[in-house]
């Protein structure tokens, strides 16, 4: 292998991109780094699952791993949504071992920190302290078996569990630590956050953003009695990327993002 090859090589390593439909040719690197975090913030209905979900069906057609983490939707609806709107067969992929699809029972998860709500506690709760094997991911105060090492790991979605906690530092404080676990995969990491519709903030509580490495928000834009979809890369430390809303639809195919048109 010459230099340059190498260089090509170590590139795509460390570099993944998203995957879905343009959003790629919106960021000058052309992916997002490993060990890395991605908030992806939209209103309800503006098509976040099906953004992770596109990113994810379109990465395992690469040889990429996904885990993807339910914590709203029960995995099996998840799966039938895909397969009836975009024919995609999550259910084949994670036979292929290619994808998995776990759902994490928020009620269970706050009970149990409940508990803890005192700094260390919740330190130690989300990091833990004991040996895990690359084969299990410590999150949320459990371990999870995984069936492979994730490429991309996604969490869908932080909101939830945020609406649960009364002060608003121990959110920070859980956030960080969820952050840094993930970052330690060596994956590229999607949080899913919701918001408003139109991009005024993108969290409801402004600790969100600060606390990761980049932040993509989809946008149900209202003028007059029209609404049009728009995507915006908001912030990403790691490359350079467009500035403007892009308009994009939801069809047959998923996400189609209209490059080169203007929201309105
Ligand atoms: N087959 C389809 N064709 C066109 N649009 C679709 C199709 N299936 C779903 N949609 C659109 O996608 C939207 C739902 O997308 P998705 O579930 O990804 O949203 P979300 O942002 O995750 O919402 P929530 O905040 O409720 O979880 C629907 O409101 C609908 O407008
Ligand atoms: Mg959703």
């Amino acid at each position: 292998m010459t230099i340059a090859e190498k260089d090509v090589q170590e590139k795509s390593d460390h570099l993944l991109p998203l995957r879905v439909s343009t959003v790629d040719q919106m960021i000058e690197a052309s992916g997002l780094e490993r060990g890395s975090t991605l908030l992806l913030s939209g209103g309800c209905g503006s098509g976040k699952t099906i953004f992770a979900m596109q990113s994810a069906y379109n990465a395992a057609l690469n040889g990429e791993r996904t885990l993807y983490l339910t914590i709203e939707e029960s995995n099996e609806k998840i799966k039938r949504h895909m397969k009836n709107s975009f024919n995609w067969d999550i259910d084949s992929l994670e036979k292929k071992g290619m994808m998995a699809v776990k759902e994490i029972n928020s009620i269970e998860f706050l009970s149990s920190l409940e508990n803890c709500m005192k700094e260390a506690e919740i330190k130690q709760a989300i990091y833990g302290d004991i040996n895990i094997t690359p084969a299990q991911l410590f999150i949320f105060g459990k371990t999870i078996d995984l069936p492979f090492k994730p490429d991309r790991i996604i969490v869908d979605s932080i909101s939830a569990l945020a609406a649960m906690f009364k002060d608003k530092d121990h959110y920070r404080l859980f956030l960080k630590a969820l952050v840094d676990t993930l970052n330690k995969n060596n994956s590229l990491n999607i949080l899913i956050n919701e918001t408003e519709h139109e991009p005024i903030l993108y969290n409801k509580l402004g600790v969100e953003e600060f606390l990761v490495d980049g932040v993509i928000g989809l946008y149900n834009i209202r003028k007059g009695e029209l609404r049009r979809r728009a995507i915006e890369v908001v912030k990403l430390r790691s490359s350079d990327h467009t500035k403007e809303m892009v308009p994009y639809t939801i069809g047959r195919d998923g996400i189609r993002i209209l490059r080169g048109e203007r929201v309105y």
